[in-house]
């Protein structure tokens, strides 16, 4: 196997084997390892004419030790569950979700990035309804696969200031649709305006779809903004860690994550709804999530209120702390004081 990993970028990279797990006649089979990354299925499935699809993603890290961390996979497998439950399909039990990760580490060891490469063995884990239906209606039988890759920054560049574009003209997901799901569906309405986004460089902020008027989440990432605490003297005396409450947003575990480590470094953290101009009074902003980690925002454009609003051209001072303090758990640096990671001497 010939890798430049330190190459890598948030691309797939053929692995040796997925996992896969089918259910049917109301029982989930044992996941097992192929080699096949094709799958036989009915042209008439509910995954292709009824969008009955959830995923997630989460990574295993090579950790200083030599030792390999798989991150808060629990978490995911509760997220896959509300989004099964979300779209009428059969959850993936979480003792089958973490069995079928493992498999797929454990068959793929060849594919986890050396430590200090910036890369790490991202799994794609995916839940289809198989069900061939043409009747408007969920389906009774479901596929589970683990699709692992190796993957470099989602942003390219190590850790570096991105440009979002304030979107108004494409809703991801309606308050109470299936915006707070992994759902395909979300990625596929949302694809018109984060490729104009990114035609321009930059990506994209959704903002709430019934007013426009408050910062919903960046495109696959959730939104998170610093602002300065100040005291009678106008000196700062701290910092809140801000980040958006909506129905309509992905439960970052990313996210949940960096709440507990900035109420851990003293910070306040607030999580309400934000509107747009609130961002004029934040000193750091960024996009965050398993696979961007934290992305430090420079600008955010709004080009139809001819408003720019600026944080720097460097990541600053608060998101980098919280950058490292995680990837410091994640790569085995410093002490997993909430048993984030489960570790693999394989
Ligand atoms: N929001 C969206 C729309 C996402 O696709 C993701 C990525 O998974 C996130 C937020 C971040 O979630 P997490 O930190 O669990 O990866
Ligand atoms: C992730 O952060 O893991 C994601 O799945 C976001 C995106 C690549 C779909």
């Amino acid at each position: 196997m010939n890798i430049d990993w330190s190459k890598l970028g948030f691309h797939y990279t053929e692995p040796d084997y997925i996992v896969r797990a089918a259910y049917h006649d109301g029982a989930w089979e044992e996941p097992y390892a192929t080699k096949d990354k094709f799958l036989h299925l009915h042209v008439s499935a509910t995954c292709l004419q009824y969008g009955q699809e959830a995923f997630e993603g989460l990574k295993a890290f090579r950790g200083i030790d030599g030792k390999i961390r798989i991150f808060r996979w629990r978490e995911n497998a509760k997220r896959m569950k509300r989004s099964a439950e979300g779209l009428y399909m059969q959850p993936v039990p979480e003792e089958l979700f973490g069995k079928a990760i493992r498999l797929a580490l454990e068959k793929n060891l060849d594919f986890v990035p050396p430590y200090g490469t910036g890369a790490t063995l991202y799994f794609r884990p995916l839940l289809i309804g198989t069900t061939p239906r043409l009747g408007v209606g969920p389906g009774r039988d479901f596929e589970f696969i683990v699709i692992p890759s190796p993957i470099g920054p989602y942003y390219p560049g190590k850790f570096h200031c991105t440009t979002f574009i304030v979107n108004r003209y494409v809703d991801r997901a309606a308050p109470y649709g299936t915006g707070q799901f992994k759902v395909g569906g979300n990625y596929a309405s949302s694809f018109r305006a984060t490729e104009a986004a990114h035609a321009m460089g930059c990506d994209c902020i959704f903002l709430d779809a019934k007013q426009h008027k408050y910062i919903d989440e960046c495109s696959a990432a959730n939104f998170i903004g610093i602002k300065e605490v100040k005291g009678d003297g106008l000196q700062v005396t701290g910092y809140e860690y801000l980040t958006p409450k909506s129905s309509a947003i992905l439960p970052s575990i990313t996210n949940d994550s960096l709440m507990t480590l900035a109420r851990e470094m003293g910070m306040k953290v607030t999580r309400r709804h934000i509107r747009l101009e609130e961002l004029a009074d934040m000193s750091e902003a960024a996009a965050c999530g398993t696979a961007c980690v934290i992305s430090p925002i420079d600008k955010v454009i709004d080009t139809e209120k001819g408003k720019t609003y600026s944080f720097g051209d460097e990541p600053g001072v608060v998101l980098s702390q919280l950058y490292h303090a995680l990837k410091d758990i994640q790569y085995g640096r410093a002490e997993d004081k909430h048993h984030w990671c489960d570790v693999f001497e394989i």
